[in-house]
C-alpha cells in the first residue's frame, strides 16, 4: 500500500513534499527548479518574484525602497497570489500583469534594500511557508531551507563559479543589464548584500546538498536532484 511520509521505501511515493532550492543569482536555480516541478508534477514557487513584486509596489507608490517607515504602509495595502504552475508564471500587482516589469533594472536595483528589511521578510514569511506546505512543491529562494521551511524534505544549495554566473545572467538579460563585466560586478554586489544582511542572510542549511552547476548541463543538475529526491521517497 502506498503511504505518505514513508521516505526511502521503494515503490512508495510521497503525496506531499517540499524541495528547497537555494543559492545566489545566476546559478540556474529558476531553470532547474521549474524543470524539477514539471518532472515531479509539482507546484513551483519563485520567492524572488515575491520580493520583486514588493519592490515594484514600493516604486509605484513613489516612496524610497531604503525607508522602512515609508515601505510599511505599502505592505499593509498589498495582496499577492503567487502563480504555482511552472509553465504559467504570470505575476499580477493590483490586477496588472507585471511579469516583465519585475525583471527590469529599476526593480532589480530596488529589491536589494527591500529584501534586507526585516518587516518585508516577516510579511512574506507566512505567504511563502503556507504556499510551500500546500502539497508537492519546489520552492526557490535564498533562505527556504534555513528559515522558511527548515524541515524541507530535500534542501539543495546550488552554486556556480562567478564567471559562469555572469555569463549566464548576461545571456538571460540579452545585454540590457550591461556587458558581462558589469553583470559580474552587479552579481558580486548583490551576493555581498544578500550574504551579509542581518536577517536571513544567504547561506546553505547545515543539511543542504551542495550542487555546483558550473560545468553541468541543466539536465545533469536536474538528474542529480531527482536522484537525491528519489532516495527520500520523492518521485
Ligand atoms: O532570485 P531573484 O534575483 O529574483 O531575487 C530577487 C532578490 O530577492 C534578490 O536580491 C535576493 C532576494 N531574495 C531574498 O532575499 N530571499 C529569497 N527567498 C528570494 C530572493
Amino acid at each position: 500500500m502506498t503511504t505518505t511520509h514513508s521516505a526511502g521505501h521503494p515503490g512508495t511515493a510521497r503525496t506531499r513534499f517540499v524541495i528547497a532550492i537555494d543559492g545566489p543569482s545566476g546559478t540556474g536555480k529558476s531553470t532547474v527548479a521549474k524543470e524539477l516541478a514539471r518532472r515531479l508534477g509539482a507546484g513551483y514557487l519563485d520567492t524572488g518574484a515575491l520580493y520583486r513584486l514588493v519592490a515594484l509596489a514600493v516604486l509605484r507608490a513613489g516612496v524610497a525602497p531604503e525607508d522602512p517607515a515609508a515601505v510599511a504602509p505599502v505592505l499593509a495595502g498589498l495582496e499577492l497570489r503567487p502563480p504555482l504552475d511552472p509553465d504559467a508564471q504570470q505575476h499580477l500587482l493590483s490586477g496588472d500583469d507585471v511579469t516583465a516589469d519585475i525583471r527590469g533594472v529599476p526593480v532589480t536595483q530596488a529589491v536589494t534594500p527591500i529584501s534586507a528589511q526585516p518587516q518585508v521578510r516577516t510579511w512574506l514569511h507566512d505567504l511563502q511557508r503556507g504556499t510551500a506546505l500546500g502539497g508537492r512543491m519546489v520552492v526557490e529562494g535564498r533562505d527556504i531551507g534555513t528559515v522558511i521551511v527548515p524541515e524541507a524534505d530535500l534542501k539543495i544549495f546550488l552554486t556556480a563559479d562567478e564567471a559562469e554566473r555572469a555569463r549566464r545572467r548576461h545571456g538571460e538579460t540579452s545585454g540590457a543589464a550591461g556587458d558581462v563585466a558589469e553583470v559580474g560586478a552587479d552579481l558580486r554586489r548583490r551576493d555581498l548584500v544578500d550574504s551579509t544582511r542581518a536577517t536571513a542572510p544567504l547561506r546553505p542549511a547545515d543539511d543542504a546538498e551542495h550542487v555546483d552547476s558550473s560545468s553541468l548541463t541543466v539536465e545533469e543538475v536536474v538528474a542529480r536532484i531527482l536522484a537525491a529526491a528519489g532516495k527520500r521517497g520523492i518521485r
